[in-house]
Protein backbone atom coordinates (compact mmCIF):
# COMPACT_ATOMS: atom_id res chain seq x y z
CA UNK A 1 0.00 0.00 0.00
CA UNK A 2 1.71 3.52 -1.07
CA UNK A 3 0.22 6.27 1.13
CA UNK A 4 -0.37 9.35 -1.08
CA UNK A 5 1.42 12.53 -0.56
CA UNK A 6 -1.14 15.69 0.13
CA UNK A 7 -0.26 16.74 -3.37
CA UNK A 8 -1.98 13.81 -4.42
CA UNK A 9 -5.63 14.62 -2.60
CA UNK A 10 -8.55 16.33 -3.90
CA UNK A 11 -11.57 16.65 -1.97
CA UNK A 12 -14.58 14.82 -2.96
CA UNK A 13 -17.98 15.68 -1.56
CA UNK A 14 -20.63 12.42 -2.04
CA UNK A 15 -24.23 12.26 -1.95
CA UNK A 16 -24.03 11.48 1.10
CA UNK A 17 -21.96 14.76 2.23
CA UNK A 18 -23.62 16.46 0.02
CA UNK A 19 -27.00 15.50 1.81
CA UNK A 20 -25.11 16.45 5.24
CA UNK A 21 -23.59 19.49 3.83
CA UNK A 22 -27.22 20.94 2.92
CA UNK A 23 -28.81 19.43 6.74
CA UNK A 24 -26.07 21.68 8.56
CA UNK A 25 -26.57 24.98 6.98
CA UNK A 26 -30.47 24.48 6.25
CA UNK A 27 -31.55 24.49 2.75
CA UNK A 28 -33.41 27.74 2.79
CA UNK A 29 -29.92 29.25 3.95
CA UNK A 30 -28.35 27.13 1.25
CA UNK A 31 -30.51 28.35 -1.53
CA UNK A 32 -30.00 31.67 -0.67
CA UNK A 33 -26.32 32.06 -0.69
CA UNK A 34 -26.24 29.93 -4.15
CA UNK A 35 -28.31 32.58 -5.40
CA UNK A 36 -25.79 35.18 -4.11
CA UNK A 37 -22.89 32.82 -5.73
CA UNK A 38 -24.84 32.86 -8.67
CA UNK A 39 -25.32 36.41 -8.99
CA UNK A 40 -21.99 37.53 -8.11
CA UNK A 41 -20.99 36.06 -11.18
CA UNK A 42 -23.67 37.32 -13.64
CA UNK A 43 -22.18 39.90 -12.61
CA UNK A 44 -18.69 39.76 -13.46
CA UNK A 45 -20.19 37.95 -16.63
CA UNK A 46 -17.91 39.86 -19.08
CA UNK A 47 -14.60 38.18 -17.56
CA UNK A 48 -15.69 34.46 -17.71
CA UNK A 49 -14.67 32.04 -21.33
CA UNK A 50 -18.07 31.05 -22.35
CA UNK A 51 -19.28 28.91 -24.91
CA UNK A 52 -22.29 27.04 -26.01
CA UNK A 53 -22.66 23.42 -23.95
CA UNK A 54 -21.17 20.56 -25.57
CA UNK A 55 -24.17 18.22 -26.42
CA UNK A 56 -24.04 14.25 -27.44
CA UNK A 57 -27.38 13.44 -28.59
CA UNK A 58 -29.42 9.99 -28.31
CA UNK A 59 -33.15 9.09 -29.28
CA UNK A 60 -33.51 8.93 -25.65
CA UNK A 61 -31.40 11.79 -24.00
CA UNK A 62 -28.31 13.86 -23.72
CA UNK A 63 -25.31 13.48 -22.48
CA UNK A 64 -23.18 17.45 -21.65
CA UNK A 65 -20.26 18.68 -20.71
CA UNK A 66 -20.52 22.65 -19.40
CA UNK A 67 -17.06 24.40 -18.69
CA UNK A 68 -16.30 27.78 -17.89
CA UNK A 69 -13.55 29.74 -16.33
CA UNK A 70 -12.96 33.26 -14.51
CA UNK A 71 -8.79 33.51 -15.36
CA UNK A 72 -8.36 32.02 -11.38
CA UNK A 73 -10.43 29.10 -11.22
CA UNK A 74 -11.77 26.25 -14.34
CA UNK A 75 -14.52 24.05 -13.51
CA UNK A 76 -16.52 21.98 -15.40
CA UNK A 77 -19.95 19.66 -15.18
CA UNK A 78 -20.99 16.64 -16.69
CA UNK A 79 -24.59 16.13 -16.78
CA UNK A 80 -27.72 14.20 -18.80
CA UNK A 81 -31.00 14.77 -19.49
CA UNK A 82 -33.04 11.23 -20.16
CA UNK A 83 -36.87 11.84 -19.72
CA UNK A 84 -37.35 8.11 -20.05
CA UNK A 85 -34.80 7.19 -17.09
CA UNK A 86 -37.92 7.32 -14.36
CA UNK A 87 -39.86 4.71 -15.61
CA UNK A 88 -36.60 2.52 -15.35
CA UNK A 89 -35.99 3.38 -11.60
CA UNK A 90 -33.45 6.29 -12.44
CA UNK A 91 -33.02 10.25 -12.70
CA UNK A 92 -33.60 11.88 -15.51
CA UNK A 93 -30.93 14.07 -14.48
CA UNK A 94 -27.34 13.11 -12.93
CA UNK A 95 -24.54 15.19 -12.86
CA UNK A 96 -21.11 15.76 -11.12
CA UNK A 97 -18.32 18.06 -11.38
CA UNK A 98 -14.77 19.67 -11.17
CA UNK A 99 -12.89 22.86 -10.11
CA UNK A 100 -9.43 23.16 -10.47
CA UNK A 101 -6.73 26.24 -9.97
CA UNK A 102 -6.25 27.73 -13.36
CA UNK A 103 -1.83 28.62 -12.21
CA UNK A 104 -1.41 25.38 -11.89
CA UNK A 105 -3.73 23.17 -13.81
CA UNK A 106 -4.87 20.75 -10.12
CA UNK A 107 -8.13 20.28 -9.18
CA UNK A 108 -8.99 21.32 -5.98
CA UNK A 109 -12.82 19.74 -5.47
CA UNK A 110 -14.41 16.94 -7.24
CA UNK A 111 -18.33 16.58 -6.29
CA UNK A 112 -21.65 15.12 -6.81
CA UNK A 113 -24.07 17.48 -8.97
CA UNK A 114 -27.34 16.31 -9.05
CA UNK A 115 -28.41 17.68 -5.79
CA UNK A 116 -26.37 20.55 -6.41
CA UNK A 117 -27.85 20.84 -9.76
CA UNK A 118 -31.37 20.99 -8.25
CA UNK A 119 -30.33 23.83 -5.75
CA UNK A 120 -28.27 25.99 -8.61
CA UNK A 121 -31.49 25.56 -10.71
CA UNK A 122 -33.51 26.76 -7.91
CA UNK A 123 -31.69 29.36 -6.86
CA UNK A 124 -31.06 30.84 -10.47
CA UNK A 125 -34.60 30.77 -11.36
CA UNK A 126 -35.22 32.62 -7.92
CA UNK A 127 -32.58 35.16 -8.27
CA UNK A 128 -33.28 36.09 -11.96
CA UNK A 129 -37.56 35.90 -10.60
CA UNK A 130 -36.24 38.82 -7.66
CA UNK A 131 -35.58 41.09 -10.51
CA UNK A 132 -38.55 40.08 -12.73
CA UNK A 133 -41.48 38.61 -11.49
CA UNK A 134 -44.14 41.27 -10.01
CA UNK A 135 -43.02 43.00 -6.53
CA UNK A 136 -46.53 41.40 -5.00
CA UNK A 137 -45.95 37.78 -6.32
CA UNK A 138 -46.51 35.52 -3.44
CA UNK A 139 -48.60 32.73 -5.75
CA UNK A 140 -46.29 30.20 -8.21
CA UNK A 141 -47.56 27.62 -10.09
CA UNK A 142 -45.42 25.15 -10.49
CA UNK A 143 -46.14 22.20 -13.51
CA UNK A 144 -44.13 19.38 -13.64
CA UNK A 145 -43.81 17.93 -10.46
CA UNK A 146 -40.72 15.66 -10.45
CA UNK A 147 -37.19 15.63 -9.20
CA UNK A 148 -36.58 19.74 -9.48
CA UNK A 149 -39.79 20.74 -7.76
CA UNK A 150 -39.60 21.02 -4.27
CA UNK A 151 -36.22 23.03 -4.67
CA UNK A 152 -37.62 25.17 -7.02
CA UNK A 153 -40.35 25.86 -4.88
CA UNK A 154 -38.37 25.97 -1.38
CA UNK A 155 -36.02 28.43 -3.60
CA UNK A 156 -38.90 31.01 -4.36
CA UNK A 157 -39.80 30.99 -0.87
CA UNK A 158 -36.98 32.17 0.55
CA UNK A 159 -35.84 34.74 -2.46
CA UNK A 160 -38.85 36.12 -3.42
CA UNK A 161 -41.25 35.71 -0.74
CA UNK A 162 -43.87 33.14 -1.91
CA UNK A 163 -46.16 31.85 0.08
CA UNK A 164 -48.57 29.51 -1.94
CA UNK A 165 -47.52 26.61 -4.46
CA UNK A 166 -50.28 25.32 -6.75
CA UNK A 167 -48.78 22.11 -8.10
CA UNK A 168 -50.04 20.18 -11.32
CA UNK A 169 -48.16 16.88 -13.31
CA UNK A 170 -49.72 14.59 -15.88
CA UNK A 171 -48.75 11.84 -13.31
CA UNK A 172 -51.17 12.16 -10.09
CA UNK A 173 -48.43 10.55 -7.85
CA UNK A 174 -45.80 13.30 -8.71
CA UNK A 175 -47.58 15.99 -7.02
CA UNK A 176 -48.67 13.59 -4.52
CA UNK A 177 -45.00 12.91 -3.55
CA UNK A 178 -44.51 16.89 -4.08
CA UNK A 179 -46.96 18.20 -1.65
CA UNK A 180 -45.96 15.14 1.12
CA UNK A 181 -41.98 16.16 0.73
CA UNK A 182 -43.47 20.15 0.92
CA UNK A 183 -46.00 19.78 3.43
CA UNK A 184 -44.88 21.64 6.76
CA UNK A 185 -42.29 23.53 5.06
CA UNK A 186 -43.63 26.69 5.63
CA UNK A 187 -45.74 26.87 2.02
CA UNK A 188 -49.55 26.46 1.34
CA UNK A 189 -49.96 23.66 -1.62
CA UNK A 190 -52.70 23.08 -3.15
CA UNK A 191 -53.09 20.35 -5.49
CA UNK A 192 -54.22 20.73 -9.02
CA UNK A 193 -55.90 18.44 -11.83
CA UNK A 194 -54.97 20.77 -14.86
CA UNK A 195 -52.25 23.28 -15.85
CA UNK A 196 -55.50 25.60 -16.56
CA UNK A 197 -56.23 25.22 -12.73
CA UNK A 198 -53.06 25.47 -11.52
CA UNK A 199 -52.22 28.68 -12.93
CA UNK A 200 -55.17 30.32 -11.62
CA UNK A 201 -54.39 33.60 -9.57
CA UNK A 202 -50.32 32.96 -9.82
CA UNK A 203 -48.51 35.40 -10.60
CA UNK A 204 -45.24 33.54 -10.97
CA UNK A 205 -45.35 30.05 -13.57
CA UNK A 206 -42.65 27.50 -13.28
CA UNK A 207 -42.82 24.74 -15.99
CA UNK A 208 -40.48 22.23 -15.46
CA UNK A 209 -41.81 19.16 -17.68
CA UNK A 210 -39.17 16.54 -18.63
CA UNK A 211 -40.44 15.33 -22.29
CA UNK A 212 -38.69 14.31 -25.42
CA UNK A 213 -40.55 16.95 -27.91
CA UNK A 214 -41.99 20.02 -28.58
CA UNK A 215 -44.53 19.90 -25.67
CA UNK A 216 -47.42 23.01 -25.61
CA UNK A 217 -47.41 22.89 -21.29
CA UNK A 218 -48.96 26.58 -21.62
CA UNK A 219 -50.95 27.45 -24.98
CA UNK A 220 -51.05 30.99 -25.87
CA UNK A 221 -54.51 31.81 -24.57
CA UNK A 222 -53.39 29.90 -21.15
CA UNK A 223 -51.32 33.16 -20.23
CA UNK A 224 -52.76 36.48 -19.23
CA UNK A 225 -50.60 39.88 -18.52
CA UNK A 226 -48.73 40.89 -15.68
CA UNK A 227 -47.25 37.37 -14.91
CA UNK A 228 -43.34 35.93 -15.11
CA UNK A 229 -43.01 33.01 -16.39
CA UNK A 230 -39.87 30.45 -15.21
CA UNK A 231 -39.65 28.36 -18.15
CA UNK A 232 -36.52 25.86 -16.96
CA UNK A 233 -37.84 21.72 -18.42
CA UNK A 234 -37.72 23.01 -22.34
CA UNK A 235 -33.17 22.62 -22.67
CA UNK A 236 -32.85 20.62 -25.65
CA UNK A 237 -33.01 21.07 -29.17
CA UNK A 238 -37.13 19.43 -30.00
CA UNK A 239 -37.62 19.80 -26.18
CA UNK A 240 -39.91 22.90 -25.54
CA UNK A 241 -42.74 23.68 -23.09
CA UNK A 242 -44.27 27.09 -24.61
CA UNK A 243 -46.80 27.66 -27.08
CA UNK A 244 -44.94 30.10 -29.54
CA UNK A 245 -46.91 32.71 -29.18
CA UNK A 246 -46.61 33.28 -25.75
CA UNK A 247 -43.11 34.01 -27.14
CA UNK A 248 -44.27 36.38 -29.06
CA UNK A 249 -46.07 38.88 -26.55
CA UNK A 250 -43.55 38.27 -23.59
CA UNK A 251 -40.26 40.42 -23.05
CA UNK A 252 -38.13 37.32 -22.83
CA UNK A 253 -34.62 37.22 -20.65
CA UNK A 254 -32.14 34.41 -21.30
CA UNK A 255 -28.85 33.43 -19.48
CA UNK A 256 -26.41 33.21 -23.14
CA UNK A 257 -28.14 33.45 -26.11
CA UNK A 258 -25.68 31.41 -28.20
CA UNK A 259 -26.71 28.57 -26.40
CA UNK A 260 -30.44 29.49 -25.93
CA UNK A 261 -31.29 29.66 -29.33
CA UNK A 262 -30.23 26.49 -29.43
CA UNK A 263 -31.54 25.10 -26.70
CA UNK A 264 -34.65 27.02 -25.09
CA UNK A 265 -37.72 27.68 -25.69
CA UNK A 266 -36.48 30.51 -28.66
CA UNK A 267 -35.39 27.55 -30.80
CA UNK A 268 -39.05 27.75 -32.17
CA UNK A 269 -38.33 31.52 -33.13
CA UNK A 270 -36.57 33.60 -35.61
CA UNK A 271 -32.69 33.45 -35.19
CA UNK A 272 -32.80 36.92 -34.19
CA UNK A 273 -35.67 36.89 -31.97
CA UNK A 274 -34.71 40.14 -29.42
CA UNK A 275 -33.89 38.45 -25.92
CA UNK A 276 -32.00 40.32 -22.90
CA UNK A 277 -29.21 38.86 -21.60
CA UNK A 278 -30.24 38.77 -17.58
CA UNK A 279 -26.82 39.68 -16.25
CA UNK A 280 -27.19 43.07 -18.33
CA UNK A 281 -30.56 43.51 -16.19
CA UNK A 282 -28.66 42.37 -13.32
CA UNK A 283 -26.05 45.40 -13.95
CA UNK A 284 -28.68 48.04 -14.29
CA UNK A 285 -27.39 47.81 -18.09
CA UNK A 286 -31.17 46.76 -19.64
CA UNK A 287 -35.06 47.25 -18.28
CA UNK A 288 -36.09 43.95 -16.29
CA UNK A 289 -39.68 44.42 -15.46
CA UNK A 290 -41.31 47.88 -17.06
CA UNK A 291 -44.90 47.71 -15.82
CA UNK A 292 -47.27 45.54 -13.97
CA UNK A 293 -49.24 44.25 -17.23
CA UNK A 294 -45.82 42.67 -18.74
CA UNK A 295 -45.38 39.32 -19.59
CA UNK A 296 -41.59 38.20 -18.45
CA UNK A 297 -40.05 34.74 -19.16
CA UNK A 298 -37.18 33.52 -18.36
CA UNK A 299 -36.00 30.69 -20.93
CA UNK A 300 -34.02 28.84 -18.64
CA UNK A 301 -31.87 26.51 -20.09
CA UNK A 302 -28.90 26.05 -17.42
CA UNK A 303 -25.52 27.84 -17.92
CA UNK A 304 -22.28 26.74 -17.17
CA UNK A 305 -21.78 29.70 -14.77
CA UNK A 306 -23.98 28.80 -12.92
CA UNK A 307 -22.49 25.68 -12.10
CA UNK A 308 -19.29 27.25 -11.37
CA UNK A 309 -20.81 29.47 -8.64
CA UNK A 310 -22.19 26.23 -7.24
CA UNK A 311 -18.75 24.93 -7.56
CA UNK A 312 -16.91 27.83 -5.82
CA UNK A 313 -19.74 27.64 -3.46
CA UNK A 314 -19.36 23.94 -2.37
CA UNK A 315 -15.46 24.51 -2.08
CA UNK A 316 -15.65 27.47 0.46
CA UNK A 317 -17.99 25.41 2.23
CA UNK A 318 -15.90 22.21 2.65
CA UNK A 319 -12.84 24.48 3.66
CA UNK A 320 -14.91 25.80 6.21
CA UNK A 321 -16.77 23.22 7.58
CA UNK A 322 -15.56 19.90 5.89
CA UNK A 323 -18.04 17.51 4.91
CA UNK A 324 -15.34 15.80 2.12
CA UNK A 325 -13.31 13.47 1.79
CA UNK A 326 -9.56 13.04 0.47
CA UNK A 327 -9.65 11.12 -3.11
CA UNK A 328 -6.06 9.94 -3.94
CA UNK A 329 -6.72 11.32 -7.87
CA UNK A 330 -3.10 12.87 -8.84
CA UNK A 331 -0.07 11.26 -8.99
CA UNK A 332 2.54 12.96 -6.83
CA UNK A 333 6.53 11.03 -8.17
CA UNK A 334 8.79 12.53 -6.05
CA UNK A 335 10.72 14.15 -9.20
CA UNK A 336 7.95 15.29 -11.20
CA UNK A 337 9.45 13.74 -14.57
CA UNK A 338 9.54 10.13 -12.91
CA UNK A 339 6.01 9.16 -12.89
CA UNK A 340 7.37 5.46 -14.48
CA UNK A 341 9.82 5.59 -12.00
CA UNK A 342 6.97 6.11 -9.14
CA UNK A 343 4.78 3.12 -10.92
CA UNK A 344 7.79 0.89 -10.86
CA UNK A 345 8.42 0.92 -7.21
CA UNK A 346 4.77 1.05 -5.98
CA UNK A 347 4.77 -2.87 -7.68
CA UNK A 348 4.89 -5.26 -4.30
CA UNK A 349 7.55 -8.01 -4.44
CA UNK A 350 5.99 -11.06 -5.95
N1 LIG B 1 -32.91 24.79 -17.05
C1 LIG B 1 -32.14 24.13 -16.23
O1 LIG B 1 -31.14 24.65 -15.75
C2 LIG B 1 -32.51 22.72 -15.86
C3 LIG B 1 -31.85 22.09 -14.79
C4 LIG B 1 -32.26 20.82 -14.41
C5 LIG B 1 -33.27 20.19 -15.12
N2 LIG B 1 -33.85 20.83 -16.17
C6 LIG B 1 -34.93 20.17 -16.93
O2 LIG B 1 -36.10 20.25 -16.14
C7 LIG B 1 -36.97 19.17 -16.47
C8 LIG B 1 -37.45 18.50 -15.23
O3 LIG B 1 -36.36 17.86 -14.57
P1 LIG B 1 -36.63 16.86 -13.36
O4 LIG B 1 -35.30 16.43 -12.89
O5 LIG B 1 -37.60 17.48 -12.40
O6 LIG B 1 -37.36 15.68 -14.17
P2 LIG B 1 -38.35 14.55 -13.63
O7 LIG B 1 -38.39 13.52 -14.70
O8 LIG B 1 -37.97 14.15 -12.25
O9 LIG B 1 -39.77 15.29 -13.55
C9 LIG B 1 -40.46 15.75 -14.67
C10 LIG B 1 -41.97 15.73 -14.39
O10 LIG B 1 -42.64 16.30 -15.51
C11 LIG B 1 -43.88 15.62 -15.63
N3 LIG B 1 -44.46 15.89 -16.94
C12 LIG B 1 -44.06 15.40 -18.15
N4 LIG B 1 -44.86 15.90 -19.12
C13 LIG B 1 -45.75 16.72 -18.52
C14 LIG B 1 -46.82 17.53 -18.98
N5 LIG B 1 -47.16 17.58 -20.27
N6 LIG B 1 -47.52 18.27 -18.08
C15 LIG B 1 -47.22 18.22 -16.75
N7 LIG B 1 -46.22 17.46 -16.25
C16 LIG B 1 -45.50 16.72 -17.12
C17 LIG B 1 -43.52 14.16 -15.37
O11 LIG B 1 -44.64 13.39 -15.05
C18 LIG B 1 -42.51 14.31 -14.20
O12 LIG B 1 -43.14 14.19 -12.96
C19 LIG B 1 -36.15 18.25 -17.39
O13 LIG B 1 -36.60 18.45 -18.71
C20 LIG B 1 -34.72 18.71 -17.22
O14 LIG B 1 -33.95 18.50 -18.36
C21 LIG B 1 -33.51 22.07 -16.54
Amino acid sequence: MNTPSDKALVPFVSVDNMMRLVHHIGIEAMLVELAGYIEEDFKRWELFDKSPRVASHSDVGVIELMPTSDGEAYGFKYVNGHPKNTSEGLQTVTAFGLLADVYTGYPVLLTEMTLLTALRTAATSAMVAKHLAPKSATTMAMIGNGAQSEFQTLAMKAIVGVETVRLYDVDAAATEKCAANLAGLGVSVVKCSSPEEAIEGAQIITTCTADKKNAVILSDNMVGAGVHINAIGGDCPGKTELAAGILERADVFVEFPEQTRVEGEIQQMAVDFPVTEMWEVILGKKPGRLDDRQITLFDGVGFAIEDFSALRYVRDQVKALGFAEMLDMLADPDDPRDLFGMLQRSKTPA
